[in-house]
């Protein structure tokens, strides 16, 4: 139990580190509470305009999860990898430097997929992929990755992570709601548009 709580607390501090926030501050790129949707994700920063900043803060939220679940995994074993997994991402949507008003937590969940079981990672991206290239809009693509990522799980035999998708997807949900009610008003922007 004391190795898991540290476990956590470690993942927590990873994933509360907000790479956009840090990226466009250090680039000068104005304040990403400001711009767009205020949301501190890639998607976000790429409403900026600056493409290589939006691509390393995807891999940057996507890297913290995944390299907290792979230490995690190597120092302590499965369990903790899935709680780093649940505290990374806590961390990203509840950083303790930004008054725990943080992000939506995509990237940095199909981090912690991909290092937790890569196949369910790859489906679960080529589903965001797949839903961007027809829609063209990122929180639409989040949702459908998060919400089939619990049958990607049973279908490709990773029964033992249910839960946790169940969790981290029902928190994508509860924090995509302002896009959701812009998608049922049409009022989403796609991609790269403000
Ligand atoms: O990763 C967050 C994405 O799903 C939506 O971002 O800025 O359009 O609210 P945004």
């Amino acid at each position: 139990p004391l190795l898991l709580a540290l476990t956590a607390a470690l993942a927590y501090l990873l994933g509360s580190v907000p790479f956009g926030i840090v990226i466009t501050r250090s680039l000068g790129l104005g304040d990403l509470r400001k711009i767009g949707s205020g949301n501190i994700g890639a998607t976000n920063v790429l409403r900026t305009g600056n493409k290589p900043a939006a691509l390393a803060t995807l891999l940057l939220d996507a890297g913290k999860g995944g390299i907290a679940v792979l230490i995690a995994r190597a120092l302590v074993g499965p369990d903790a990898a899935q709680v780093a997994a649940l505290f990374s991402f806590l961390g990203h949507l509840f950083p303790v430097w930004l008054g725990f008003k943080g992000g939506k937590g995509v990237a940095t969940f199909l981090g912690t997929l991909l290092a937790l079981a890569w196949p369910v990672g790859l489906a679960a991206c080529a589903t965001w992929a797949v839903t961007a290239a027809i829609s063209r809009i990122s929180s639409l693509s989040a949702l459908v990755a998060a919400a089939l990522t619990p049958v990607w799980l049973a279908v490709l035999g990773y029964p033992q992570m249910t839960l946790l998708a169940i969790a981290l997807g029902a928190l994508i949900f509860a924090r995509h709601s302002a896009n959701i009610a812009r998608l049922r008003q049409g009022t989403e922007p796609r991609i790269g548009n403000k």
